[in-house]
């Protein structure tokens, strides 16, 4: 690369499709758990990108996706300008793991509960070569826990379930540091956390992001966290991206009528009611059905659907700074209807 190109964007992806077979294989039918999906991580600025969406949105696919863990069936997902699968063919999954790095919903399930949880930070060390010996390992392992505000010495000697369940999530955090990543894909990490201590984690991921220029790819369906610490938003919908932009700009005003529901269904978010954070949005299980029909997957429930939003998926609108995946966006209709 010359001097002059910039730099690729840190994480890409350009209509990114995942398909799962389900059911028996005579019988079965497929199941596109994320449905052309693009967005763009720039390199320069580091930031916290939100994916919210219920249940069976396709987030964790999508995060599996970013983690290298499932291989797209279309489009592109690409690591600093090159395809996810060609960095891992190149240089193995461990040092790909060393730029991305996951944190998951339940602490308790990170942890051997028969360890010290230092052994593992240790472990995490020595395993990614950021340490020559115990000794480094555990300065790394001091490191990384400061920055999540803890300390070796105040998890020393503990076992997982003598830490709370707040502490042990930063303590992931911590061990997802110790190889130094560039992005930290974090899988509903507040969901399994007393609402209570939800802020002390995201605030973890703030300070991430503003002092060690990390990039957060935080997923959850609590918008109120969201909406504190995020500067985009993606809204998901079986297996779509049906909004995304600024996080005010979306939660503030959403434009896609499916962002108005899932906004409607919490409190304003409101950083100094602590009751709001306990509220999170749960509008059912998984429906098959939607995934399937054709046109918009939220057609059937939609108070502004049209007939042709039955049809054909529609396809992404500007609004503002948004792309919003609506016919109510587009200027045709926008201009056909009576005022
Ligand atoms: N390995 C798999 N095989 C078949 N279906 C899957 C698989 N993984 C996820 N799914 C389906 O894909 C959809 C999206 O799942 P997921 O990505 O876990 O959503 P979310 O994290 O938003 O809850 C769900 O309907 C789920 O059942
Ligand atoms: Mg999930």
């Amino acid at each position: 690369m010359t001097a002059t190109e910039p730099a690729p964007p840190l994480f890409e992806l350009d209509h990114a499709v995942v398909t799962f077979r389900i059911g028996s294989l005579l019988a079965g039918s497929r199941l596109v758990a994320v449905n052309d999906v693009s967005l763009s991580l720039a390199a320069e600025k580091p930031e916290i990108f939100t994916l919210a969406g219920e249940s069976g949105s396709g987030k964790t696919t999508l995060a599996r996706v970013m983690l290298g863990d499932q291989a797209p069936s279309g489009g592109q997902v690409r690591f600093q300008g090159t395809p996810v699968a060609e960095v891992i063919r190149a240089g193995g999954h461990k040092a790909f793991m060393a730029e991305v790095q996951p944190v998951f919903q339940n602490p308790f399930e990170t942890f051997n509960p028969l360890r010290h949880v230092q052994e593992y930070l240790i472990d995490t060390a020595l395993n990614f070569r950021v340490a020559k010996n115990r000794r480094q390992a555990a300065e790394a392992a001091d490191a990384a826990l400061r920055t999540v505000g803890l300390s070796l010495e105040e998890v020393q000697q503990r076992y997982p379930h003598e830490l709370s369940g707040g502490q042990l999530q930063r303590v992931s955090v911590a061990r997802a540091l110790i190889p130094k990543p560039k992005v930290i894909v974090a899988d509903e990490p507040v969901s399994m956390v007393d609402a209570s201590l939800r802020m002390e984690i995201v605030n973890v991921f703030k300070r991430l992001r503003d002092e060690e220029g990390v990039t957060v790819i935080y997923i959850t369906h609590d918008l109120a966290t969201a909406y504190y610490i995020s500067d985009r938003i993606a809204i998901m919908l079986r297996g779509f991206v049906v909004e995304s932009g600024p996080v005010e700009e979306v939660l503030d005003h959403p434009a896609h009528p499916y962002a108005q529901l899932l906004k409607e269904s919490i409190p304003e978010p409101a950083p100094e009611d602590k009751a709001a954070w306990t509220r999170q949005i749960t509008l059912g299980a998984t429906e098959a059905r939607e995934f399937n029909q054709a046109g918009c997957k939220f057609a059937s429930r939609c108070p502004s659907v049209m007939e042709r939003c039955r049809l054909t998926d529609p396809p992404d609108f500007p609004v503002g700074n948004r792309q919003v995946k609506c016919y109510l966006y587009d200027r045709a209709e926008v201009g056909d209807r009576k005022p």
